[in-house]
């Protein structure tokens, strides 16, 4: 069996071409070397199909072997990673290897997002292509491997290309197949629902297959495109596991199954539900990138890597690696009840505390005053704000603030002059009363003209106001799918190319706006994804605000997604989705786990509480290299029963730590809690400071204690603590007094 090997630092995978032209997984886990092809086992199966040129070796099966693109119709009757019909409708397909090559750099996408070189570290980046071809259907299927060695990730993709003279129709093209020759897997994901997003739930892979996804239109809150399939005994610290993440925004799946042998087949892609890709003849489809990675030190070291990624190899721009402006929205300050004066005040008196950016959120367009109406009509209220756009954005750079806008481009209200113009634009199946959500409709995007029109309402703002920041808001679920453009027959397409269409936007908008930071956003955490973090380098994690909430939603986002992503905000007690009233302090430590910044009216507060708000953003513009830079640990985990949830930054040269700590639980007469910290170095000396000393009972800021205790035993909480309380420490390497900031 001629076999192609591919190798990152850590990390190697083997793909075995068999001499009836089969492609077969063979390896991927630790570095090894050598021709890993006996790993395959030939036996004689019972109604496991074979080749037909191989029909006396009953011992030669699709349906048993790893196979490296499953195909339907190759006598693998597991679940397929392609599935493809002729111009008759006839199913089935015998994908055989043409050719590869390994050429040096990355691929790109068409129109989709994909991991990219990192300029500032260079990596002897390489792409395999690998050539499949059906040659009775004239179908060339290209599979795309980008083997970064540094950052230990290799990406995928596929292209499919008609050669030949009928129409193909693509019902499956996912970007990523996964064989294991063995069982025994748990999956990690991340479900939830809208306010409640990304929750991990560990679930361990029996016979049958475990599928997530969305057709929602949007990745969803319910669902997350990133997975991970770990060993029943890996834990943060120990033991093998995979990540999967898909760089795409819409419908999606992940299939992760144990056949009849007990192997394990993980997959992900685009989603086959009601995907019907006409391919023309000379016609090339793209799927989206997959990125995996693989650890043998536990989920830690799985999220270190997918941070690296997504922070230097994915989220672009401007703003991807400075800090972004502590920003003050008004959302759950005012909702849809302001003026532009009101704006100012607000923004005057967070600016007075250290806040940088005010962002103005929904209801400055159109006739908007609630969410029933106005969506698409992109022209500024001047009545409401009582100036135009230019003069607000002026003001608020008079205050020394930065000015930030919301948008919701892909919308449309039914009570707006867009849709009386354009009722054609919305999806909107003939004869169908649509399905309403939050009382808006969803525009074709995957019409360019209607792109366009958005695109120039956009421009015509922000060419002539000066905006420093925008905040890209997707407001439901899509369903009546329907495009109501003439002679396009091809309705399995819409959702793919609505992306598409989504993303050709977004392009557009970034490129011509280098110097605007983009937030994105859908009803919270809705499109959190490595597609959207390509154009967007930070996501509204959640519309829950509640800081205990938050913890548990950024605890799960954390697993793939670095913290200067994760769009955090102190808000107003009671919270606004809870109820919950926790300390302002606590507030403050949760979002500093993010982008950190204010949603609430911050001429509420008292004045010592106006106080907490100055040493908040001090210490979170202070930390923040040690955020950005450092290595994110969780030392607890919020979803278990415990009493305390605890996460840790750590400098990469582990002088330096942050360890946040939010009391969850408490109890009369409780005993001791030590949080045990990772990622020190065991033989250094660490000097603790609770960042607020008058909290700080427990070790004294004169102790130094060793990285190894500190790992083995932990920080005691101070007694007193009281439930909700929080407290941060911060360490520093005892001979590397230069680095010791007193806070
Ligand atoms: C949903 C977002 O998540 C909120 O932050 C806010 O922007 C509203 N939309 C506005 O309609």
């Amino acid at each position: 069996m001629k076999t192609i090997t591919l190798h990152t630092k850590n990390t190697t995978y083997q793909l075995g071409i068999s001499p009836l032209g089969f492609v077969h997984h063979l390896y991927y886990g630790p570095k090894a070397s050598g021709d890993m092809s006996a790993l395959l086992s030939m036996r004689d199966r019972g109604f496991s199909g074979n080749p037909y040129e191989s029909r006396n070796d009953r011992t030669y099966s699709m349906d048993a072997l790893p196979v490296e693109y499953p195909c339907y119709g190759c006598g693998d009757y597991r679940s397929p990673a392609f599935n493809i019909s002729d111009e008759k409708g006839i199913f089935g397909a015998d994908l055989r290897y043409k050719s590869h090559q390994l050429e040096p750099g990355k691929y790109t996408i068409p129109g989709l997002p994909a991991v990219y070189p990192d300029t500032s570290e260079p990596d002897d980046i390489q792409t395999l292509k690998l050539v499949l071809e059906d040659a009775r259907l004239g179908a060339e299927v290209t599979l795309y491997y980008g083997i970064f060695p540094e950052l230990d990730v290799i990406t995928r993709t596929v292209s499919v290309k008609n050669n030949g003279k009928g129409v193909l129709h693509l019902h499956k093209v996912f970007s990523a197949a996964l064989d294991f020759i063995s069982g025994g897997y748990d999956l990690l994901h991340f479900h939830g629902r809208h306010a409640m997003e990304r929750l991990m739930e560990r679930s361990p892979l029996s016979h049958g297959t475990l599928t997530i996804g969305s057709f929602r239109g949007t990745s969803s809150h319910q669902h997350n495109p990133f997975v991970i399939l770990a060993r029943p005994e890996t834990t943060e610290d120990f033991g093998d596991c995979y990540g999967l993440a898909l760089l795409y925004s819409g419908n999606f799946k992940c299939e992760a199954m144990m056949d009849q042998y007990g192997q394990t087949r993980l997959m992900m892609g685009l989603s086959d539900d009601m995907l019907d890709y006409a391919l023309c003849p000379g016609e090339t489809f793209y799927a989206p990138e997959a990125a995996m990675a693989y650890s043998s030190a536990g989920l830690a070291q799985l999220s270190h890597i997918f941070h690296k990624l997504i922070r230097t190899h994915v989220c672009r721009g401007r703003y991807r690696d400075i800090r972004r402006p502590v920003l003050i929205n008004n959302w759950e300050a005012t909702y849809f009840n302001f003026t532009g004066e009101k704006i100012i005040n607000i923004a005057r008196q967070a600016a007075s505390l250290g806040v940088e950016l005010m962002v103005l959120d929904d209801g400055w367009f159109g006739r908007r005053s609630d969410d029933n109406s106005s969506l698409g009509d992109w022209y500024v209220n001047e009545e409401k704000l009582g100036c135009s756009m230019a003069e607000l954005a002026e003001s608020l750079h008079g205050i020394g603030m930065k000015f930030g806008l919301w948008i919701e481009p892909e919308m449309v209200s039914e009570d707006s002059n867009l849709y009386r113009a354009h009722p054609d634009w919305a999806f909107i199946i003939p004869g169908k009363p649509p399905v309403m959500s939050r009382n808006q409709l969803v525009l074709d995007f995957s019409r360019k003209e209607v792109v366009d029109y958005i695109f120039a309402q956009m421009t015509e703002i922000l060419d002539h106001a000066s905006v420093d920041y925008i905040k890209m808001d997707m407001n439901r679920s899509i369903c009546d799918v329907y495009t109501a453009v003439s002679g396009r027959q091809n309705y399995g397409t819409i959702m793919y190319r609505y992306v598409l269409g989504v993303y050709d936007f977004l392009e557009r908008l970034t490129a011509r706006y280098p110097n605007i930071l983009f937030e994105g956003c859908s009803g919270g955490g809705g499109r959190f994804d490595a597609g959207m973090l390509y154009y967007t380098p930070q996501i509204w994690c959640s519309d829950n605000t509640d800081a205990i909430d938050r913890i548990r939603i950024q605890h799960g986002t954390s697993f793939c997604y670095p913290s200067c992503c994760v769009g955090a905000h102190v808000s107003a007690v009671p919270n606004h989705q809870t109820g919950r009233v926790t300390p302002l302090k606590t507030r403050a430590v949760t979002a500093m786990a993010g982008t950190f910044g204010y949603e609430l009216d911050l001429g509420t507060l008292d004045a010592a509480e106006k106080q907490q708000v100055q040493k908040d953003i001090a210490a979170y513009k202070s930390f923040w290299p040690l955020m950005h830079d450092g290595m994110y640990y969780r030392l607890t985990d919020p979803n278990t029963p415990c009493c305390a949830a605890a996460w840790a930054f750590v400098s990469p040269d582990r002088t330096e730590a942050l360890v946040s700590v939010v009391v969850l639980e408490m109890h009369g007469n409780a005993p001791a809690v030590y949080i045990r910290l990772k990622g020190l170095a065991p033989e250094k000396q660490y000097v603790i400071t609770a960042t607020e000393s008058a909290a700080a009972e427990g070790l004294a800021a004169e102790n130094a204690v060793s990285g190894s205790v500190l790992m083995h035993t932990g920080i005691p909480l101070p007694a007193g603590l009281t439930q909700y309380d929080s407290i941060q420490y911060y360490l520093a390497e005892v001979s590397d007094q230069r680095r010791f900031r007193k806070v």
